[in-house]
Parts: C-alpha cells; structure tokens; sequence
C-alpha cells in the first residue's frame, strides 16, 4: 500500500464499526496523522485527525475536528504509545457516543464526536 492512502468506509460509519491501522513510524518523521475525513471534497469536514507530532520535546498526539473550515480545539495526550521507529496498530471504535481509540492493544484515549453520524457523507 503507497502513503498517503485513501480509501472510503464501506457502508458507512456506524456505531460498533471498527476502523483497524497498522503501520511502522519511520524514525526522525516530525508528524503523521489519520484522518476520517466526511467525503471527498476539498475543504471536507473531518470528524476526527489523529496527529502524532515528534517535532517538539516532549512528543505529543493532537487529536482535533475541521469544521466549517476551521480547526476546533485540540485535545492532547503523550505520544509515548506511538515512538518513532516502531510499528504500531490502531484501532478506532465508533460508539454512540465517541470513538474509542485503542493502539496496540491497550486503551489510548475516547474521543467525543463534535460531528454527528447523521452528517456524516462517505461517497461523495
Ligand atoms: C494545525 C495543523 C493542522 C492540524 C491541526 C490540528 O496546527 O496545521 O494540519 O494538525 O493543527 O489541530
């Protein structure tokens, strides 16, 4: 698989749908980031980046929602669950209520939505 890959949600996002990630985190990288992006459109909204950053002593994973063209407030956590160099996997969990991020097996963080499914367009 080339990077950057984008691919549709099959079906739709869906409470109970889980979203899988694995991939190896070149050493000496600044950031990456995991977007679940509503459609394809340029400027789409996107419910969820996921954004480890290395470019900055202590590393840290930005978590945010783009809305209406504008980035919404970040919510932060370590990134010591992602180190640069080593392969990770990550799973995102749509529940009712957030998604629930899980990365090589243990709990990372809940993220709350600020978007709605309903809005959500995956085929555009
Ligand atoms: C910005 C960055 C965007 C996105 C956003 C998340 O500083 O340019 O690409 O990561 O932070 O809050």
């Amino acid at each position: 698989m080339s990077i950057p890959f984008t691919g549709s949600i099959h079906g739709g996002l869906q409470e109970g749908k889980i979203i899988s990630i694995s991939g190896r985190i070149l050493p000496g990288i600044d950031r990456f980031h995991v977007n679940l992006q509503c459609g394809s459109r340029t400027n789409a909204d996107i419910a969820l980046q996921i954004n480890p950053r290395y470019d900055s002593h202590p590393g840290y994973v930005v978590t945010n929602t783009f809305q209406n063209g504008k980035w919404g407030s970040e919510e932060r956590k370590s990134n010591s669950l992602f180190p640069a160099g080593s392969t990770f996997s990550l799973s995102i969990t749509a529940t009712q209520q957030s998604f629930q991020l899980t990365v090589n097996g243990s709990h990372f963080m809940e993220y709350r939505h600020r978007i709605p499914f309903t809005k959500w367009t995956p085929f555009q």
